[in-house]
């Protein structure tokens, strides 16, 4: 059982449960044109986000990660009237792409995309005081996941949820000695995970289209 039954099995979910939409479909259209690279979560995943910002009545989402603002949109479809994603992006390119699928769904309103470095866009936001943030999508580079989580948690409240993509890597996350920063960046992120006391939190082991990865989910604690 590999990848080509995991991306079989995705297509079969796919089709039953995950109809296709014409904006998000447009998104992954332009970010290919454009040339971007196509690590956007697949549609299964990006309804998973939706779904949980759903059932935790999420009206203002930060992500960490934009690219083409595929996950982005998926979010935003699912804040009531008056709700928020703002999204953070390094990659001017990546931002101006994200930037025009958002206005082709017609979502200007509703995201707020910040370009830059995102350790710096978040001392930003907390300056401004924006946030709490309901639920909080931590997807750019992995090597810095632990300081995103971080500043997750000072821009959220009890009850926040928190979800990071990339959290296994096809199992190299095992690979303590790992020559590549990206897996050391997990590894002190999952690390930090368990010893957050102001937060409870479990991963989730996935296969499918995208091959072996993972989520973590994260709920801050009320006596935080
Ligand atoms: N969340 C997106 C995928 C994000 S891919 C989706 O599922 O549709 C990761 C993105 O993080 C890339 O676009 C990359 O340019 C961006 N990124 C990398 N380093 C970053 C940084 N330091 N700050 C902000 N964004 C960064
Ligand atoms: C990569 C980044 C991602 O967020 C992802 O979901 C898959 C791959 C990457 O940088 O290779
Ligand atoms: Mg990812």
């Amino acid at each position: 059982m590999t990848q080509d039954v995991w991306t079989a099995v995705d297509k079969y979910i796919t089709d039953l449960l995950v109809p296709s939409d014409p904006a998000l479909e447009a998104s992954l259209q332009a970010a290919s044109a454009a040339g971007l690279p196509p690590i956007q979560v697949s549609p299964v995943q990006g309804k998973l986000l939706h779904l949980l910002a759903r059932a935790c009545g999420a009206r203002q989402v930060l992500e960490i990660g934009t690219l083409g603002g595929y996950s982005t949109i998926w979010l935003a479809r699912a804040l009531p009237a008056g709700g928020r994603v703002v999204t953070l992006e390094a990659d001017p390119k990546h931002a101006e792409v994200a930037r025009a699928n958002f206005s082709h769904a017609g979502l200007t309103g509703v995201i707020e995309l910040r370009q830059g470095p995102a350790l710096e866009t978040l001392p930003k936001l907390a300056a401004e005081g924006r946030g709490p943030f309901d639920l909080i999508f931590i997807d750019a580079n992995k090597s810095n996941m632990p300081e995103y989580f971080d500043w997750a948690l000072k821009l959220s409240r009890a009850g926040s949820v928190i979800i990071a993509d990339n959290v296994i890597r096809n199992g190299a996350v095992l690979d303590a000695a790992s020559g590549d920063d990206n897996i050391q960046g997990v590894r002190r992120f999952n690390e930090r995970l368990a010893a957050e006391k102001r937060v409870s939190a479990t991963e989730i082991q996935t296969v499918g289209s995208k091959g072996y990865d993972g989520f973590a989910l994260a709920v801050v604690n009320s006596d935080s």
